[in-house]
């Protein structure tokens, strides 16, 4: 694409960066959570309202489609994906925009990513009379919540009439310094299921431990057994992990429950492995359950695929974001075993996530995603507004 173009969104970005942090700030201070974007999509229908460009509301229950067509619309056509919603933290920075909404803040930078789709949409309905295309907005809910906002949108027909020949979507990234970018082709985030189990045992006073069948000590038993999977099971070439997160028995010093829950999380990417080792968990529980004379009930609840980006797009979108940023501020990204429900894109369309430095040390930004410290550098607004304009244009060009 033309150099001159890039230089076009560089100054219409920074032109709108104002603008664009108060979208994120308002959001930010007005957090809601999964499936529960009331406010907030008013909020973006009121800004795209604002700026001239069409949407539908209440597609996918509480997400948002709009759209940009340039000239020739239906020549090509590209979807770009933000999120909405935010999580159940109490908020812990004393900053002017501090979430006013008790036990809910945007700390996986959901505001950030529905403010730089609102700004490149306004960079690109500016320019629409400069390209040939459509460009979709997907601003979704509930990515935090099983089933996942984004099925929601797809179920809706998102990617229908007409098809875009690809959906980018990108994430803040702590870690990466804001101005940067980071790409991973391929198999990029993990599967995720969740495992519940109900240890029932038969309770009794503590000090008779003959007389009952000790579910404390089977979950225990069975939070070790289950480690097995990951070491002895999968094979070690194969990204999995398994994580116990809550263990629940409420008993007392001197009384033995009659039963103990545990819940955690299984993450893997190879299908087959993520079958069998759900056969394995399955198996594990009933032989631990088998050894103290109890019983192990399993749930186990298929969740997110993996979030696989497609290789020749990411090719293509690295590729301009190096002529956008400079090759020095594009990065490659290790894999990583956390989920994200834009994987649903990736499962029936070419799609691309990728990931924009929000970090900044020498301001001591550096709380990770989804604690109660976690903020942006609002540079990053640039980057993610501007940058996301020019790939979707590069995109468009794009011919198959
Ligand atoms: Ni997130």
């Amino acid at each position: 694409m033309k150099t001159d173009l890039a230089e076009r969104i560089r100054t219409l970005s920074a032109d709108q960066w104002e603008a664009t942090v108060a979208y994120r700030r308002h959001l930010h201070r007005y957090p809601e959570l999964s499936f529960q974007e009331h406010q907030t999509v008013r909020y973006v229908a009121e800004r795209l309202t604002e700026m001239g460009i069409p949407f539908q509301a209440g597609v996918g229950g509480t997400g948002l489609l709009g759209w940009i067509e340039g000239r020739d619309p239906g020549s090509s056509v590209v979807a770009l994906r933000a999120d909405m919603d935010a999580l159940p933290i109490q908020e812990r920075n004393e900053v002017p925009y501090r979430s006013e909404h008790a036990g809910v803040m945007h700390a996986c930078g959901h505001d950030a990513h529905t403010a730089s789709l609102l700004g490149a949409a306004r960079i690109l309905h500016q320019l629409r009379d400069e390209f040939s295309g459509t460009v979709k907005l997907i601003f979704q809910p509930g990515e935090e919540k099983f089933p996942g906002g984004a099925t929601l949108m797809i179920a809706d027909g998102v990617l229908q009439n007409p098809t875009p020949k690809s959906v980018l979507g990108q994430h803040v990234h702590p870690p990466l310094v804001s101005g940067k970018v980071g790409f991973r082709s391929g198999a990029y985030m993990a599967a995720a299921d969740e495992l519940y189990f109900t240890v029932i045992g038969r309770g009794g006073h503590a000090a008779y431990p003959h007389l009952v069948i000790d579910p404390v000590l089977m979950a225990a038993k069975l939070v070790i057994n289950l480690q097995r999977v990951v070491s002895r099971f999968a094979r070690p070439d194969q990204p999995a992990v398994l994580s116990i997160g809550r263990v629940i028995a409420d008993g007392a010093t001197n009384v033995i429950p009659d039963r103990v829950h545990v819940a955690g999380t299984f993450r893997s990417f190879d299908a087959e492995l993520r079958e069998r080792s759900h056969e394995e968990i399955r198996r594990i529980a009933r032989g631990t359950a088998e050894m103290f004379g109890g019983q192990i009930e399993v749930d186990i609840k298929v969740g997110y695929p993996p979030l696989v980006n497609h290789p020749a797009l990411t090719a293509r979108t690295r590729a301009l974001a190096c002529a956008y940023l400079g090759d020095d501020h594009v990065v490659d990204l290790d894999i990583s075993l956390g989920a994200e429900d834009f994987a649903y894109y990736s499962q029936v369309s070419d799609a691309c996530f990728y990931r924009l430095g929000t970090g900044n040390p020498d301001r001591g930004i550096t709380a990770p995603i989804h604690t109660p410290t976690f903020d942006i550098d609002e540079n990053a607004l640039d980057t993610g507004q501007g940058l996301m304009a020019w790939l979707a244009l590069g995109e468009l060009e794009h011919k198959r």
